[in-house]
């Protein structure tokens, strides 16, 4: 059986697909629509990753394909209604990305509540003059307000590491994710404090806001003018999801008409493109979706996608089916 992988991955893992397919690796950046589709017509297996568009036109040139396997969590690349409909497993990798993508997380909410990035490009500039009482304040994160929209996985695993901070958390899920259960836990056995609310309170009660909601048609846009006019106008927005879930031209106008303090971004609504006046704002971090990008959690993706290719195609369920 072949299986063809769009993307580079640790040859480690190709070595165990090899043991039993032969892989048709693709070694370079995007694989373009047209040659997608060329090359997925006599594969039993694909591998792909989240710059790789997995449409219908792509499904359908595969008619021995069985299961697709997504390097990622988000699959919102692949048109998994049709897969469905030909009887297509498609695959993702939960769990394993949870804590690499909440540390980078706060990575981004340290760095812009602290200005991080904004003093070390001061500083390389040569603009830094001397030490000041008043010079570059942040903003403190003890005693103030995590609000987590979207509490799956990854939305409980930012909220554990808010103690650690002095941060209380409120929390709003969507209406796809489960109901998180009182006391349950989020991870490394953490009892999990946090109290859920209305989208409109959280906007509105929130210090930091951090988005870990999946893109679906109801979660497109949700922060767009309305959403950022109700946050406070002290307040940080993290978005670590998919770039699409933040009206990124409402977001500069936000930022131009100071109604926030500031935000961090790793993810845009055209990757790898950014709203244009968004790099003008020194108070927005603008990271290169980087959220899961650590050795280790990279090359667990990759193992995962393979063990769910090495299960279908080897006639057992799926590991981690979406
Ligand atoms: C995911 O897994 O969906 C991430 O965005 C990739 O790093």
């Amino acid at each position: 059986m072949k299986v063809l992988v769009t993307r580079r991955l640790p040859s480690r893992v190709i070595a165990r697909l090899e043991e039993r397919f032969d892989v048709d690796l693709h070694d370079g950046d995007v694989l373009p629509p047209d040659e997608l589709r060329e090359r997925v017509r006599e594969a039993h297996g694909l591998i792909c990753v989240l710059t790789d568009r997995i449409d219908g036109g792509v499904i359908d040139a595969a008619p021995q394909l069985k299961i697709i396997a997504a390097v990622a969590v988000g699959y919102d690349n692949i048109d998994v209604v049709h897969a469905r409909s030909r009887g297509i497993v498609v695959t993702n990798t939960p769990d394993v990305l949870t804590g690499a993508v909440a540390e980078f997380t706060w990575g981004l909410i340290l760095s812009v509540t602290r200005r991080i990035t904004e003093g070390d490009r001061l500083v390389r500039a040569g603009g830094w003059k001397r030490w000041g009482l008043d010079f570059m304040l942040g903003a403190e994160l003890s005693g103030k307000q995590l609000g987590i929209l979207g509490m799956g996985r990854i939305g409980r695993a930012v909220a554990a590491r808010a103690p650690a901070f002095g941060m209380t958390v409120a929390y709003h899920r969507g209406h796809h994710e489960t109901r998180l259960k009182p006391g349950a836990t989020a991870g490394g056995g953490t009892s999990l404090q946090a109290r859920p609310v209305s989208f409109d309170e959280l906007l509105v009660t929130s210090d930091v806001i951090s988005i870990h909601t999946p893109l679906t048609p109801e979660s497109r846009h949700i922060i767009d003018q309305r959403a950022l006019a109700r946050m406070k106008r002290t307040a940080y927005l993290i978005n670590t999801s998919r770039g699409p879930v933040v009206d990124e031209a409402a977001l500069a106008w936000a930022m131009r008409e100071r109604l926030i303090a500031g935000a961090a971004l790793d993810v845009y609504e055209k990757e790898p493109m950014v709203h244009p006046d968004l790099p003008g704002f020194d108070n927005v971090i603008l990271a290169p979706h980087l959220g899961s990008a650590t050795r280790e959690t990279r090359t667990a993706m990759a193992d995962l996608a393979v063990s769910n290719v090495l299960a279908v195609l080897g006639g057992q369920p799926p590991l981690t089916p979406v």
